[in-house]
């Protein structure tokens, strides 16, 4: 068993419960993407037993400080894209954090089935360095233009630094639309009430 919760990396304590939850919730053979990899922290959280996971890191595991089973693919994760065509359960996008890395990254949602999560690290400050709000900002920008564009996600709760989005499953999504025409009402608040499955 790996110790998600001590594994050296930049990610908080809520954090690292929320990415082992979202991984432990997925169904047998499911597969997990992290953009990402460090010294390892993320990818001991997502890993569980009987699910497929896979790292991509311009520096491979190179850092990583934790053994574990997963696929690692030491590359830009703009390459691992162009040739990727497994459907994906999970991903966590914790890679390069500029606006156009992060949304180079989020083209891999299209490889989401439905009911699946994609959450997105650093969109808000939880180290609290000068730095960090440069990079606050970058990530937050870049997730927002993919989620004004991206048709069927929708968001939901997050903690510390990680925004999350699940790609609605058809009973969702159609009863979304029911919602919005009867209600003529964009708010995705109002949509809370709307069963996730
Ligand atoms: C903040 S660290 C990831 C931290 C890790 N998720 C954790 O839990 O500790 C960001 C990582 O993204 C990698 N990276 C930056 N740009 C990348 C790119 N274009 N493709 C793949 N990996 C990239 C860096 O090498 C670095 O290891």
């Amino acid at each position: 068993m790996v110790d998600y919760l001590s594994a050296k990396g930049w990610i908080t304590q809520k954090e690292r419960i929320l990415l082992h939850k979202c991984a432990l919730d997925l169904p047998p053979s499911s597969n997990i993407l992290n953009i990402g990899i460090e010294y390892g922290a993320s990818m001991a959280c997502l890993t569980v037993p009987d699910v497929n996971l896979y790292g991509v890191d311009i520096i491979g595991n190179d850092l990583m400080s934790v053994r574990l089973d997963a696929t690692i693919y030491k590359k830009d994760s703009r390459k691992l894209y162009s040739h990727w065509r497994k459907p994906l359960h999970f991903i966590f996008v914790d890679g390069e954090h500029s606006i156009s890395g992060v949304l180079a990254d989020a083209r891999f949602a299209s490889f989401l089935e439905r009911g699946c999560k994609i959450a997105f690290h650093d969109c808000s400050i939880t180290f609290g360095t000068p730095m960090a709000k440069l990079i606050v900002e970058e990530v937050n920008k870049a997730v927002n233009i993919w989620y004004n564009t991206a048709i069927g996600f929708i968001e939901i709760e997050g903690i510390d630094s990680i925004r999350m989005f699940i790609k609605a499953s058809k009973s969702m999504q159609k009863r979304i639309n029911i919602m919005k025409e009867n209600m003529e009402c964009d708010s995705i608040d109002l949509l809370e009430s709307v069963d996730m499955v």
